[in-house]
């Protein structure tokens, strides 16, 4: 199936970035050189999506500044001599089309995906939170074939240390992953305790979604924290036997803290061919 929309919900006020997120927006922090929305839209383009809709705040233009381009900025980059990158920023508008819409309360992820709804139409989409960075789009284009073959909507999971599931979506799933890591999903919690988690198997932040999902997020009631919660309406099609999960073992790179957002910059820096082996060089001699 080809993936042909997009959602990137970018509308959080990155408080565990403060002070430098009173300014710059957590999304366009930069991986060494390049802002960690540039590469998760890589990702996605990757993948096929022609249709990427970001979900901002009206208090970010940055954001809307960076996915607007203009021909000097991608020009420069060019004369910079990363050809490459620039090709990536010139798609941007014009082979790839790019929205920005705004989610002008924060009333959690549900919600801002909800805001999408008008723009996706009835068709599937991906979502990728832009909190994790994926070492590439293998993951994504798996989801997508799942929910080619089988209508069910399909979402990332890893497996985690037990103790760590408090973090994340946690699923209950029918039986142990097959050879490719595909599992039936029984049910969804939010941020379960420990003791109380169906399994050791947590969502990662990918997603391939059908329309559906759009009336299951407006029959949520707000949960406890207010927030109208993604996994919420997940649980809904869990219920009803529509939903799968890929346990994944891929390269992945959490940005959503400040500690978190330095190693992954450390670790993609050192993976970079143009700039990884002098990088790795400074380090070791620092290091010793
Ligand atoms: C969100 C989702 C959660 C998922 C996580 C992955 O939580 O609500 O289900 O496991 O992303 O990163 P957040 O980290 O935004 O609180």
């Amino acid at each position: 199936m080809t993936l042909r929309t997009a959602v990137i919900p970018a509308a959080g006020l990155g408080t565990r970035f403060l002070p430098a997120t009173k300014s710059v927006p957590k999304e366009l922090l930069p991986i060494f050189d390049t802002p960690v929305i540039q590469l998760v839209m890589d990702e996605a383009i990757g993948a096929g999506v022609e249709h990427i809709i970001v979900i901002s705040n009206r208090s970010k233009p940055a954001i809307e500044s960076y996915l607007t381009p203009s021909a000097d900025v991608v020009n420069r980059v060019r004369d910079s001599g990363r050809g490459e990158l620039a090709d990536r920023l010139d798609r941007l508008g014009k082979s790839v089309q790019v929205s920005v819409i705004y989610q002008d309360v924060p009333r959690g992820l549900g919600h801002a995906i909800g805001c999408a709804r008008q723009l996706v139409g009835s068709q599937s989409f991906a979502v990728l939170l832009p909190d994790e960075l994926m070492g590439d789009e293998s993951l994504l284009k798996a989801l997508a074939q799942v929910h080619g073959s089988t209508g069910d909507s399909v979402i990332g999971l890893k497996r985690v240390d037990h103790s760590e599931v408090f973090a994340y979506g946690c699923v209950g799933v029918k039986s142990e992953p097959d050879l490719v890591g595909l599992v039936e999903v029984t049910h969804v919690v939010e941020k379960p305790l420990p003791a109380d988690a169906p399994s050791d198997i947590v969502i990662i932040g990918r997603y391939v979604l059908g329309p559906q999902v759009f009336d299951d997020i407006e029959s949520l009631q707000p949960a406890d924290n207010g927030e109208i919660q993604l996994t919420d309406a997940l649980q809904i099609a869990a219920l009803a036997g529509s939903l799968r999960g890929i346990v994944s073992n891929i390269d992945r790179h959490d940005t959503g803290t400040p500690m978190a957002w330095l190693e992954a910059v450390i670790e993609i820096t050192l993976k970079r061919p143009d700039v990884g082996p002098s990088f790795e060089q400074w380090l070791r001699t620092r290091l010793r």
